[in-house]
Order: C-alpha cells, then structure tokens, then sequence
C-alpha cells in the first residue's frame, strides 16, 4: 500500500478557496497503533472546512490541508488495538486533517477514539456530519451542561449546522429551548428543528425577554455557536448556578469571558468537542443518540450531494445553505 497513490483535494497554501484547492495524486497514508486507514465513501464539509483553507482557523496552523473532518467510510486496514475490523462500515473524525489528509480524499486515517459506528437508520449523507453536529451537541448539553427535564436552553447560532443540532437534542431531552438567531426568515427553520420560541440577537429587549421566558432566573445552559458579540448579547441572562458551552466562533471571534462576573453570578464555562471525552461517555452517547434517532425523536437534516470533482462548488455552500453539505467518494 505505501506507494499507492489516491486522489485528494489539497491546499498547498493559506487563501481563496478556488485559487489553492486543488485536485492531487498523494500516498496512501499508512494507519499506526489504534488507527485505522478508512476508504471513504462520503465527507461532510462546512464552515471549518472554509476557515482552515482562508487560513481563519485557529486549530490549523500551517498548509497542507485537506478537506472533510467527518466521514462515513469502509475500515479498509487496521494497525494494531483498532475496535472495528476490515469491511466495516463506520463513521468518524478525520485525523490528520489539518495536515493534508483530510476525508475529501479516497482515503483517510481514523483513529479509535474517535471512530464511531455507522448509525444503521440513518442515510449516508446524514450520517456523515452526525459526530461534529449530534455527538457535540451530547458532549454539550449533557456531560458539560448536565441538562435535565424542564432546564432551560439558549442556542446561540441556531439556525446553523451545530445550533441546530442543539435544538433538535435539547427539546428531546426536555428542555425549553430558545433559539438566538440574527436573521428573522430563519425563525421557522428553529421552530422546525425544536425551538420553543426564537430571538433575535439585535433585540434591544433580549435579555428582558429570557428573563421573563425562564421565570425571572435566568437560562441554565448557554450553547454558544457564534462568541464574540452575540456571547456578550445573551451572557447577563445566565442563571446562578448555570452552564455556558462554548462550542464555535461563527461570528469571528471567541467570547471575551470576564472572570468577575462568572465569579459573582456562580456560573460554569466549558468547551465541548467531541473527540474530547470518556470512552463511557463516548458509548453512552452512541447509546442514547441511537435510541433517539430510532424514536424519530432527533432527525439529522438531509444533505446536498457534491460529485468529488466539484468540491469548489461544494465549498462555495458553506454558510448558504441550511442542509448539510457533503462530498462524495464512492
Ligand atoms: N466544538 C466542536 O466540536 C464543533 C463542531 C462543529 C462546528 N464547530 C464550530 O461551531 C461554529 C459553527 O459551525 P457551524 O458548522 O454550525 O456553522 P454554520 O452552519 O455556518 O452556522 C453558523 C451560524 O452562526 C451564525 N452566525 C455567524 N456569524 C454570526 C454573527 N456575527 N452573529 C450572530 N450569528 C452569527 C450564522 O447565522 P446566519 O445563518 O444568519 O449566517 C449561522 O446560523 C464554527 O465556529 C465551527 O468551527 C465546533
């Protein structure tokens, strides 16, 4: 296998998406211990697909990059202590995406923390942006935001891919959930993926407003999507006692966290990735979000399907559509 090669779209440099995204003939990567190499069948791309290429991705420092965090694929060779055997169809993170072998590509590496198994009830294209959406949306809500029945949950960024992911699994584990969009034509779109009722960041009567939808306490968990502004707009409506999940930076930037007020209003800020948690964490989410999925009670969005050879287009989705975008190999 080590002088096969594959093709995989590659960005040799930092810029505009048409300019340096290319198709290339690579190496077939070679999988080490508790790794897998993965013939990819298809990968969703967004919007950290597009920062990492502009160079505007803080967790991708340096060229070459290859599109496609997330995929669904066939376990094609295994190295040594990886759970799925060869032929296995399975889902999971890219990675070494940010060092060009990103799962746009016929192949990728996946290793065992963050492999998956393919969710049988779901289609492909749904199922392949299922860990950056749904399995965030679990680490967020549940093992850092322990939600319970009758919490409260604002979505910042709800009408985007992880937001929404957030509303459809918040409202299944019996929270009121409270979309925070900027953009009114998107309140339908919340309302459909299970917004209680939906706000709009710009309201100068916002925080007015959550505090009279929580009873005057205040939200119990912030998932925050965008940072930056919007963050500031909502955090003076956190309840005593709550938890604020920071998942993105839509909106350019991280929040900026003021350690005085967290201290005086007695609340907790966590981040939420979903390569970053327990192996019981990680199989308790499997288990929970297989039996919300085969109650109907959480629903992925279906995708748009991209031809390999038309990525650029592809890429160019990002940010305009509301369903996912995926790229497919095979
Ligand atoms: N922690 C994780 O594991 C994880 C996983 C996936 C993604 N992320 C991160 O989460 C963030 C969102 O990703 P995504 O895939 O959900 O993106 P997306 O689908 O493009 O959605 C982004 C949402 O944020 C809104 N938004 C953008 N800029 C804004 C601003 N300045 N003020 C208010 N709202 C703004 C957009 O509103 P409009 O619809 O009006 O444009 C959109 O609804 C990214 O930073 C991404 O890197 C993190």
């Amino acid at each position: 296998m080590e002088n096969k090669l594959m093709r995989s779209w590659q960005a040799d440099e930092f810029g505009e998406i048409s300019e340096v995204l290319k198709i290339k003939n690579i190496p077939v990567p070679e999988p080490k211990k508790g790794e897998a190499l993965i013939k990819v069948i298809v990968s969703s791309i967004g919007l950290p697909d597009k920062l990492a290429v502009e160079g505007n991705y803080p967790f991708v420092t340096n060229p070459p990059i290859t599109p496609g965090q997330e995929f669904v694929g066939i376990v094609e060779k295994t190295g040594a202590d990886f759970p799925f055997i060869e032929g296995t169809k399975v889902l999971g993170t890219s990675e070494y995406y940010g060092k060009g072998y990103g799962a746009v590509a016929d192949y990728t590496i996946c290793s065992k923390t963050t492999v998956l198994p393919f969710p049988t009830k779901l289609s492909d294209e749904q199922a392949a942006a299922f860990p950056g959406t749904y399995h965030v949306a679990y680490v967020g809500l549940v093992n850092r935001g322990d939600i319970k029945d009758g919490d409260s949950l604002l979505v910042l960024g709800a009408a985007g891919r992880t937001g929404a992911a957030a509303l459809q699994l918040g409202k299944a584990l019996g929270a009121k959930v409270i979309a925070v969009i900027r953009n009114d034509e998107q309140k339908e779109f919340c309302i459909s993926q299970g917004a209680d009722v939906v706000l709009n960041s710009s309201d100068e009567k916002l925080i007015d407003k959550i505090m009279e939808l929580t009873d005057h306490k205040g939200v119990d968990v912030i998932y925050d999507t965008v940072g930056g502004k919007a963050h500031k707009s909502v955090i003076n409506a956190i309840a005593y006692k709550g938890r604020v999940i920071l998942v993105g930076f839509a909106g350019g930037s991280w929040p900026e966290l003021n350690p005085q007020h967290i201290m005086f209003k007695g609340y907790a800020v966590m981040g939420a990735l979903n390569t970053i948690r327990t192996e019981e964490e990680k199989q308790d989410a499997i288990k929970k979000l297989s039996e919300l999925i085969g109650r109907g009670d959480i629903n992925p969005p279906k995708a748009k399907l991209f031809n390999f050879n038309d990525t650029i287009s592809a890429m160019s989705e990002i940010g305009k559509s509301k369903e996912g975008i995926v790229v497919q190999l095979s």
